[in-house]
C-alpha cells in the first residue's frame, strides 16, 4: 500500500523539505531530473548519441526539471534540445537559473518543434501548478507535441492532467511514460489521468512526509495481497466465515451464483443464499456447496451467519423491499457486516430513512449510476472526482463506499481511501459486481472472531476490490478480456489466493 497525495500535499511537502529542512531547492531539482535522466538512459541502451531529445519547458519549476534534464543528456552525449514555452516574465526563480545553467553549458534551445524529428520527447510544461482549463498557445502546443512521433515522457505530470482527479483540463500531454517525484499524484491513480500517463515511475528524490500528517489517501497493487491472512491449520468451516447472500429473485438467479461463488473463492467456510423456490433447483444444481434458504424465516438465517450481501438480483418488489429493511436493521443492532449492493442500493436511494441502518460496519458497492440514484448527483459529476464522491457518501451515510468503475475506489467514513491499481477492461461484463459483493464479504469474514467494532471494515473492503481486480487480471490472461465471464473472475480470485 502506498501513500497517493494530492497536489496541495505535495506542495506541502516540497516547501516542508526546503524551508523547514533546509535543503535548497536546487538541489531537490537536480535531483529530480537525475532520476528522469536515469529512467530515461535505461531505454537508450549505452548509445547516447544517437538520441535526439526535445524537452518542452514551461515557464514554471516543472519546466526547471525539464531545462534540467536537458542539461544533463546534453553533458552525458546526447542532443538534446530544449524548447521555452511562455512568456519569459513568468518564469520562477529556479526556472530562471536552470536557463543560465544550460546556457552556460551551451545546451541548444529552438523556437520550431519542427527543425529535427526526435526520438524523445519530454513533457516538462505543468506539473502540480496546473491550476486551470489549458487554452491559447500551450493548448496548440500539446496537441501539436501528441501529433509528433517519438517516445514521450512526462515529467511529475502530464501536461494537463488535474494531479487531484485525473481530469484533463482541455488537453493533455498522451505520455508513454510518467516519471514522478517522491509520491504517486492521485490524478496518476485515476482515469483519464491513468491512461493518459502510461508507465508510473515514482522517483525518490529525498522529499518524505515528515511534517506527522497522517496519510489518507492510499494506492494498492497486487503485491498488497499479502496482507491476507494465511487459513488457519486447525479451523473448520465454521471458524472461516459464514456468508448469508440475500440475493435472486423470480427467474434471476444468476446474480445470487456469482455472489456466492465470489464469497466461496476467499476460503470462506460456509455459504446461505436466501432466494426465492424458484431459484432452489437452478442454484443447487449449479453450486451444489451453498446452502439454499425459501423459508420466510428470516430471524432464522440472520442468527446463523456472521456476515450478510443484501441485494444481488433481488429487484425492486416490496417483499424484496421489506426483506432489505429487515436485514440492514437487524445488522445494526446485533453489529454484524453488510455487503449492501445492487438493488439493494437502488432500494436504499427510494428510501432515504434507511440510512438510519447504515454504520461504519455496512459496504455500499454503487457503480455510477447506482451512486448517481444515492446522491442525486450526475454521472459526469461523479466522474470529475471520484475518490471526492466516494469520500463524500461514506462521510454523509458513515459507511464504507466502494464506488466502482475502471478504477475503483474504497472510502472509509474516517476520511481515508484507497484506489485500486489490479483489474481491467475485461470485467466490465455482467455479473462482475456480483461476484465482488461476494468477495467483500468473504474478506470481511476472515476473522470472525474479532469483535466488529475492531475490524477495519474499510481496508478490508479495499483488499476485497484490489483482490477481485487482480482476479479480473488472471482471468483476462487465461480467456482475454474479450473472451472472460463473471464466473472466470471468481476462479482467478481463487487462483490468486492460491499464490499467496
Ligand atoms: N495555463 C497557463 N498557465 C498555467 C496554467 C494554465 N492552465 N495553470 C498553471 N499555469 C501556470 C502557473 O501560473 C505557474 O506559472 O503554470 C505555472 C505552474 O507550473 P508548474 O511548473 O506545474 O508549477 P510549480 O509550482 O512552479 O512547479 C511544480 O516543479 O517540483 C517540480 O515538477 C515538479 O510538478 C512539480 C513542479
Amino acid at each position: 500500500m502506498k501513500q497517493v497525495v494530492t497536489c496541495q500535499e505535495m506542495k506541502f511537502c516540497d516547501s516542508y523539505t526546503i524551508e523547514r529542512m533546509g535543503v535548497p531547492s536546487c538541489v531537490l531539482m537536480e535531483r529530480a531530473a537525475l532520476k528522469v535522466v536515469e529512467e530515461l538512459e535505461k531505454r537508450f541502451a549505452g548509445e547516447y548519441k544517437k538520441q535526439k531529445i526535445l524537452c518542452v519547458c514551461g515557464s514554471g519549476n516543472n519546466g526547471g526539471d525539464g531545462v534540467a534534464i536537458a542539461r544533463i543528456l546534453h553533458q552525458h552525449g546526447c542532443q538534446s534540445t530544449i524548447y521555452l514555452a511562455g512568456n519569459p516574465d513568468h518564469r520562477t526563480e529556479e526556472m530562471q537559473r536552470q536557463c543560465q545553467i544550460a546556457a552556460n553549458y551551451q545546451v541548444p534551445v529552438v523556437n520550431n518543434l519542427h527543425s529535427e524529428e526526435y526520438t524523445t520527447i519530454v513533457d516538462a510544461i505543468f506539473g502540480v501548478g496546473l491550476t486551470r482549463e489549458i487554452k491559447g498557445e500551450y493548448r496548440d502546443l500539446i496537441a501539436e507535441l501528441n501529433e509528433m512521433s517519438g517516445w514521450k515522457v512526462a515529467v511529475d505530470l502530464p501536461s494537463g492532467v488535474d494531479g487531484d482527479t485525473g481530469a484533463e483540463l482541455g488537453i493533455a500531454f498522451h505520455a508513454d511514460l510518467t516519471v514522478t517525484f517522491a509520491f504517486r499524484k492521485a490524478g496518476l491513480c485515476l482515469y483519464p489521468g491513468r491512461k493518459l500517463a502510461g508507465q508510473v515511475i515514482v522517483a525518490d528524490v529525498g522529499i518524505y512526509r515528515e511534517d506527522g500528517a497522517e496519510p489518507k489517501l492510499f494506492s494498492m497493487e497486487k503485491s498488497d495481497l499479502r496482507e491476507l491472512p494465511e487459513k488457519e491449520a486447525d479451523g473448520n468451516k465454521g471458524t472461516f466465515g459464514k456468508i448469508l447472500a440475500v440475493a435472486g429473485s423470480s427467474g434471476m438467479c444468476g446474480a445470487a451464483f456469482l455472489s456466492a461463488s465470489g464469497a466461496f473463492a476467499t476460503g470462506v467456510g460456509m455459504v446461505k443464499i436466501v432466494t426465492p423456490e424458484e431459484n432452489r433447483i437452478p442454484l443447487q444444481t449449479m453450486l451444489p456447496e451453498a446452502m439454499i434458504s425459501c423459508t420466510d424465516d428470516l430471524e432464522k438465517d440472520f442468527d446463523w451467519c456472521d456476515v450478510l450481501v443484501i441485494g444481488p438480483g433481488i429487484g425492486m418488489t416490496v417483499k424484496a423491499a421489506d426483506k432489505v429493511q429487515f436485514f440492514l436493521k437487524k445488522a445494526k443492532q446485533e453489529k454484524k457486516p453488510v455487503v449492501l449492493d445492487a438493488d439493494g442500493l437502488n432500494l436504499l436511494a427510494e428510501n432515504p430513512k434507511w440510512k438510519n441502518y447504515l454504520d461504519s460496519h455496512v459496504i455500499l458497492t454503487p457503480h455510477m449510476g447506482e451512486m448517481s440514484r444515492l446522491t442525486g448527483k450526475s454521472i459526469r459529476e461523479l466522474k470529475s472526482d471520484r475518490a471526492g464522491a466516494a469520500r463524500a457518501l461514506a462521510a454523509e451515510t458513515g459507511a464504507v463506499c466502494v464506488l466502482k468503475d475502471a478504477c475503483t475506489v474504497t472510502a472509509a467514513p474516517d476520511g481515508r481511501a484507497w484506489i485500486s491499481l489490479s483489474g481491467n477492461a475485461g470485467m466490465a461484463t455482467a455479473g462482475s459486481g456480483d461476484v465482488l459483493s461476494g468477495v467483500l464479504a468473504g474478506m470481511q469474514a476472515m476473522y470472525p472472531e474479532t469483535p466488529v467494532e475492531e475490524k477495519d471494515t474499510g481496508f478490508y473492503a479495499a483488499l476485497g476490490v484490489l483482490l477481485h481486480g487482480a482476479g479480473g487480471d488472471q482471468a483476462a490472461v487465461r480467456k482475454g478480456m474479450a473472451g472472460m465471464k463473471a464466473g472466470d473472475i471468481a476462479c482467478g480470485v481463487a487462483e490468486i489466493l492460491k499464490e499467496q
